[in-house]
């Protein structure tokens, strides 16, 4: 089947976070910036990680199915839930997952928050690689537990880890953890197997306990090729826990399922303990068609929405290559998310977000929100027909100016 994905799928008036709210001070609040004045839509927003697109016919009908049974008491994995998961693993990535290493969950988030908690005492250090995942800081700061920074460096437009800092950092016996985001969000780095292994030998001689989030693992673009953490190898996948869902892949974020992975069973039985102590059971009869459903029939789409998503980051980075050489384009090897660096425009914070809020009206993610080294950068979100891309680069063009 050909899918459409030149149209918004979300229409006004459901709860759409994308649509219809922005960060307020409190947590999310309500916002009808997205109406249209004089045919133009006051701002476009284009900063969470959700897609506009249409989700996959297969996930559609599953859900169209489930909502035909009348019974929607708790729910937990099935035999046929947790071979699509791992039926998807092995084909995808080459990694074979057993169906007893695999935990449900409602979402990465929780479950980074879970693991912090149940890995660390307070104090302990947890290593981040910013710029990252803003909740990435509040998980460890829920817990009491402390960010310990071993900064990406940007070298010749291309992100990469501080091996050096990282060997120190990890060498401070107060340091548990390490969240990694594989791919790199809002990077889009794909980590390399010798990148990887390089980390987990790190992490492995000094204890550090290697958290793995890897929910963009799908989102590949240019031929790159996802390194599953675990399938490097026993010493590593016995010292780490993986967190993956299909939200990301499939658009599914508000099904809030997603799994933990963990090969070691004495890790899995002190995640299975967290998972209790969070209180944290189970998933819901939805998200769980939705994500078997998904891992089972969804390829098709996925390979049509990567090659969407591909065509927008090239159009954009040819865009500003010709129209604002200003704002240089990270090219990502993942996700849809795109790093935009914008120093060279020679703006503070304040000007840099007027500029694109107010000005351009374009609701993005700035960078600084990713750690004091996304400062000056901003992320946009490409999951979008690319009218709306095109709309939002002739925005920037006019609002910086000839
Ligand atoms: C790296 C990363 N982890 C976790 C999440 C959120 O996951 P969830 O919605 O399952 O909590 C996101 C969302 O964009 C993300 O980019």
């Amino acid at each position: 089947m050909k899918y459409d994905f030149d149209r918004i799928a979300t229409p006004r008036g459901i709860g759409s976070v994308k649509w219809e709210h922005r960060k307020g001070e409190n947590g999310l609040e309500a916002w009808d910036a997205t109406e249209e004045k004089n045919g133009r839509r006051q701002v476009l927003p284009m900063w969470v990680a959700d897609m506009d697109f249409a989700i996959a016919e297969p996930i559609r009908r599953a859900l169209a199915a489930r909502a035909n049974i009348p019974s929607l008491g708790y729910t937990y994995r099935t035999d046929a839930y947790l071979s699509a998961v791992t039926g998807w693993m092995r084909r995808r990535h080459g990694w074979t997952v057993e169906p007893d290493w695999i935990a449900m969950a409602p979402g990465v988030v929780p479950s980074l928050n879970m693991l912090v908690r149940t890995f660390t005492q307070p104090g302990d250090g947890v290593i981040l690689q910013p710029p990252v995942y803003h909740p990435f800081y509040m998980v460890i700061d829920n817990n009491d537990a402390r960010v310990v920074r071993n900064p990406l460096r940007l070298v010749d437009g291309r992100y990469e880890m501080d091996f050096d800092d990282l060997e120190a950092k990890a060498a401070d016996p107060a340091v548990k953890m390490l969240l990694l985001c594989s791919p790199h969000n809002p990077v889009g780095r794909v980590w390399s197997e010798a990148e990887l292994s390089r980390l987990g030998e790190i992490c492995n001689r000094h204890e550090v306990l290697v958290v793995a989030d890897e929910l963009h693992a799908d989102l590949m673009l240019y031929g790159s090729v996802f390194q599953p953490y675990a399938a490097l190898g026993q010493a590593f996948a016995d010292n780490t826990v993986v967190c993956s869902a299909a939200s990301k892949t499939f658009s599914l974020a508000g099904m809030h399922t997603a799994n933990i992975i963990t090969p070691n069973p004495a890790l899995r039985e002190q995640v299975a303990a967290g998972l209790r102590k969070a209180a944290m059971f189970g998933s819901n009869p939805f998200g769980a068609a939705a994500v078997q459903a998904a891992y089972d029939e969804g390829e098709d789409w996925l390979e049509q929405a990567l090659a969407y998503i591909q065509g927008n980051v090239d159009f954009m980075a040819e865009f500003l290559a010709e129209h604002l050489p200003q704002i240089r384009l990270i090219k990502p090897q993942a996700t849809y998310l795109v790093w935009l660096d914008c120093r060279a425009l020679g703006l503070d914070q304040a000007q840099l977000e007027d500029l694109t809020l107010n000005k351009a009206g374009l609701y993005l993610d700035e960078g600084y929100i990713f750690g004091e080294e996304g400062a000056g950068f901003e992320r946009i979100n490409v999951a979008c027909p690319r009218a709306i891309l095109a709309d939002a680069m002739h925005r920037l063009a006019n609002a910086v100016g000839p």
